[in-house]
């Protein structure tokens, strides 16, 4: 991990790590309830039902449990840098995963949509259990998360409904190809599994695939959102939720690196997948092939690290290096988001597979 990221020692260092608010840290969101609440699943009865009766069904209900004197055996002594990045990844990971947990838990409360409702039930559930899963990783190191406190003290974000199913949609199936993209890698190369808890994510992220089968379905079922003036949104969180993923794993390349993946190849293919997967609901994808395209998020990534070198150095000089790569990583989104887009149509078929 860069040097210029504080290391994470305590637990104390672990609640700032999660606490911490930028433009790349996973986010706590509040939304407009009474708007939720009049989501109209009708046009899409049958899909819907469908698939409410596989959260029904859970079939992970199994999944998320482990021997622990098994589990701890296979946890490799790692040298400092990577296992700071490895500590890294778990609490951004359980950060992002109870995110989704406290704000889907809170729409469950405050709506009576009986659709919605009961969606937001099963999500709950499933997301208790990943952060709760990566709670008892970070426990082993003697470093768990104090979750009744995070929500407690952690900052909110506002995000109108459609918004949160912009991201949410997004944050769903790219951590989909990311879990994947890492479990098959390590099925391939297990001698580079150097921690147990990446075996569960082939059926953790059906988990998570199935959540962004459930947002699919509520864009499709009021279509306003995906034309229209709503397709700059759409862009936008595409680029954003992009973009993100990009700077935040070059900020660990020894965790990729670990796993036999490098970062650019790593994102690359989860952005594949997830661009895939993301034609079910949205008719514009990001052209990330292009080589403009990718150089402008290798500008984006060396405005973000100049940004932080200059917090680091501090002082007059510090402070306008800061604001001079803040101006230069505002330009270079803006030139990313202008860039043209792939566009096709959407599919009668709405449901895909996971079959990556
Ligand atoms: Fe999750
Ligand atoms: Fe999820």
């Amino acid at each position: 991990m860069s040097t210029l990221t504080p290391s994470i020692e305590t637990r104390d260092h672990v609640m700032q790590r999660a606490k911490t608010e930028n433009l790349i840290s996973p986010r706590f969101y509040t939304t407009d309830y009474e708007a939720m609440n009049r989501l109209d699943m009708s046009p899409l009865r049958a899909e819907w039902e469908a698939m409410l009766a596989e959260y029904e069904g859970d079939n992970n209900h199994d999944h998320f449990t482990r021997d622990d004197e098994a589990f701890r055996s296979e946890i490799r002594e790692l040298p400092p840098e990577l296992r700071q990045e490895f500590l890294d990844f778990l609490v951004t990971s359980i950060t992002s995963e109870y995110s989704g947990c406290v704000l889907y838990n809170e729409i469950r409360k405050k709506v009576d949509n009986p659709d919605i409702k009961r969606l937001m039930t099963y999500l709950t559930r499933d997301e208790s259990r990943h952060a709760n899963f990566i709670n008892h990783s970070l426990r082993d190191y003697g470093l768990g998360v104090d979750l009744v406190n995070l929500k407690a003290t952690k900052a909110y974000t506002y995000f109108k409904p459609k918004y949160i199913l912009y991201a949410t949609y997004l944050s769903e199936k790219i951590g989909y190809a990311r879990y994947i993209t890492i479990y098959r890698q390590l099925e391939r190369h297990p001698d580079k599994r150097f921690h147990p808890i990446f075996k569960w994510f082939e059926r953790w992220c059906n988990d998570e695939f199935r959540h962004g089968e459930s947002f699919a379905l509520m864009m499709r079922a009021q279509p306003h959102l995906l034309r229209g003036f709503n397709l700059l949104w759409v862009r936008f969180f595409l680029l954003a939720v992009y973009a993100t993923m990009y700077v935040r794993d070059h900020t660990r390349p020894m965790l990729h690196r670990a796993m036999g993946l490098e970062p650019e190849e790593f994102d690359y293919r989860v952005f594949d997948i997830t661009t895939e997967i993301s034609k079910q609901v949205f008719p514009i994808s990001l052209d990330t092939d292009s080589p403009s395209f990718r150089a402008g998020l290798s500008k984006l990534l060396a405005c973000s690290e100049g940004f932080a070198r200059g917090k680091a150095r501090g002082g007059l000089m510090g402070r306008l290096a800061q604001a001079g790569h803040a101006i230069a990583g505002a330009a270079t989104f803006v030139r990313l988001y202008l860039h043209p887009v792939k566009r096709h149509d959407l599919p009668a078929q709405i449901r895909v597979a996971p079959a990556w």
